[in-house]
């Protein structure tokens, strides 16, 4: 299983800094099979210690340059960053992310030969016009997206399950991650949506799920580690 937690704009430098050496131990006893992921806010991204990948969050598709407020490449490759989420549904809605964009920077990525954690997800009101609607939009958010690359890992988060409390229910899970596996290729498939301890193993144990991309509950590193080992 993979287990990514997604501090968005949560935590400082310091406070990253004493999450990751908790988590370095509360971990150690994790199945060596499961990995973790943990993408920080940019100015808190450094080189940890510990059973565990960091990522970013968001990266713009340049080495370097004229890009005022972004971070590019050289700015990942300081401390050893290979790994990137691209297509969240925050980024899509409020920093007006079209599939195009979406699609440039996986592909530069890519091309970096970063791993890549592909997010798709369907607003409320697509879920509500019913599943083919549902799939006729999720599909559509793989336009220009290279399915076959081997360092994707994808992740369905409806939106109206993101930091909602409500997570989607096991039928809608399982009917979306059966239908997107077989788009995919078997790729890695997450879940996220309002992942959290008490709900964790029935998430994990759905067919199709590989893992879980965990916003509000993975915050807490008690909450985020006790997922882990679930
Ligand atoms: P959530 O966020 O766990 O707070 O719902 C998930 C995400 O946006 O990755």
């Amino acid at each position: 299983m993979i287990f990514a937690a997604n501090f968005k704009t949560n935590h400082t430098r310091a406070s990253t800094r004493i999450y990751m050496e908790a988590l370095k131990e509360k971990i150690v006893s994790k199945k060596a099979e499961d990995s973790v992921y943990i993408f920080p806010p940019s100015t808190a991204l450094d080189a940890f210690e510990g059973n565990f990948t960091v990522g970013a969050q968001n990266a713009y598709p340049a080495q370097n340059g004229a890009y005022t407020g972004e971070i590019g490449v050289e700015q990942l490759e300081e401390f050893g960053i290979q790994t990137i989420l691209v297509g969240h549904s925050e980024r899509r809605e409020m920093m007006a992310e079209t599939q195009e964009k979406v699609a440039q920077k996986f592909a530069f990525f890519k091309e970096q030969g970063f791993e890549i954690i592909y997010c798709i997800g369907e607003p409320l009101h697509i879920r509500e016009k019913g599943f083919e609607s549902v799939m006729q939009y999720l599909l559509a958010q793989f336009e220009g997206i290279d399915i076959a690359y081997d360092k994707m890992i994808v992740a369905y988060e409806p939106i109206w399950a993101i930091g909602t409390g409500r997570s989607a229910t096991v039928d809608e899970i399982s009917s979306t991650h059966r239908a997107l596996k077989k788009a995919i290729n078997d790729k890695p498939l997450l879940y996220g949506g309002s992942a959290k301890p008490a709900n964790i193993k029935e998430i994990i144990s759905i067919a199709g799920v590989d893992g879980v991309l965990v916003g509000s509950a993975a915050l807490d590193v008690e909450k985020f580690s006790e997922m882990v080992l679930s």
